[in-house]
């Protein structure tokens, strides 16, 4: 019933492979294990964070946020069964798209995240790779294994700063991305602006203690 195929990429974390279904394409995504670590913890730590992935990506979908189905969980192999999201990543798109198109994916990619945020589930690794975009307009988050449920705004802020962090690595036109990111996401969490102000405090903290440091 479940086929397996081809490696689609291999991260820190997890190997994903390519597969099927029931016939319909899907991801099978591996939790690597840690050899640093005693198997038996190993094995607990790997299905505690299996678990937490599978547990928030559901949470995702059930609250209407543009997120793969998830089809199963194999506790024994370390797998998720997750729906292929056939599109392409954030970041492999950037450098072939213009503002204008960019823009329109930004903001609905804020839409997404906003949603997310409204319903207090945090990415936890909310950067250009995580997320796909089909058609080039709409999109989908994935990779939700540091995500996390909660109400903090810290954590809330920090989504975003990692967002805007990623995206001013790669595109000169970040503030203009960024802004009509803004716009989505306030569109959809209204209590949101309070986010984008803590983010704010947060980069000047960070920047107080650079300055800091240089006098030192
Ligand atoms: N549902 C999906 N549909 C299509 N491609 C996917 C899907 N899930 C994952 N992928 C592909 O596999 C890659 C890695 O998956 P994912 O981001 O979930 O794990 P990861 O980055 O390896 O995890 P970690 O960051 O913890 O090492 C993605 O960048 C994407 O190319
Ligand atoms: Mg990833």
């Amino acid at each position: 019933m479940v086929k397996q195929d081809n490696l689609l990429a291999k991260g820190a974390e997890a190997s994903v492979f390519r597969g099927s279904f029931l016939q319909k394409p899907i991801v099978l995504k591996h939790r690597l294990p840690k050899s640093y670590r005693l198997p038996i913890i190993d094995q607990a730590i790997r299905s505690q964070r299996l678990r937490a992935e599978a547990r928030i990506m559901t949470m995702a979908w059930r609250n209407r946020v543009r997120v793969p189905v998830l089809l199963g969980i194999d506790i024994d192999k370390q797998t998720l069964l997750i729906e292929e999201i056939k599109g392409k990543i954030l970041f492999s798109l950037m450098s072939s798209k213009s503002v204008t198109e960019l823009k329109s994916i930004f903001e609905d990619i804020g839409k997404q995240v906003g949603l997310l945020h409204k319903n207090d589930i945090i990415h936890g690794d909310l950067t250009v790779f995580n997320i796909i975009i089909i058609n080039n307009k709409t999109s989908w988050l994935i990779d939700f294994g540091l995500g996390q449920i909660s109400m903090e705004i810290e954590k809330k802020a920090e989504d975003l700063l990692t967002f805007y962090s990623t995206l001013k690595a790669i595109s000169s036109e970040y503030q203009a991305l960024f802004e009509k990111f803004q716009l989505g996401y306030l569109q959809l969490y209204e209590k949101g602006k309070k986010t984008f102000e803590h983010m704010k405090k947060i980069q000047s903290r960070a920047r107080y203690i650079a300055r800091k440091d240089r006098l030192e």
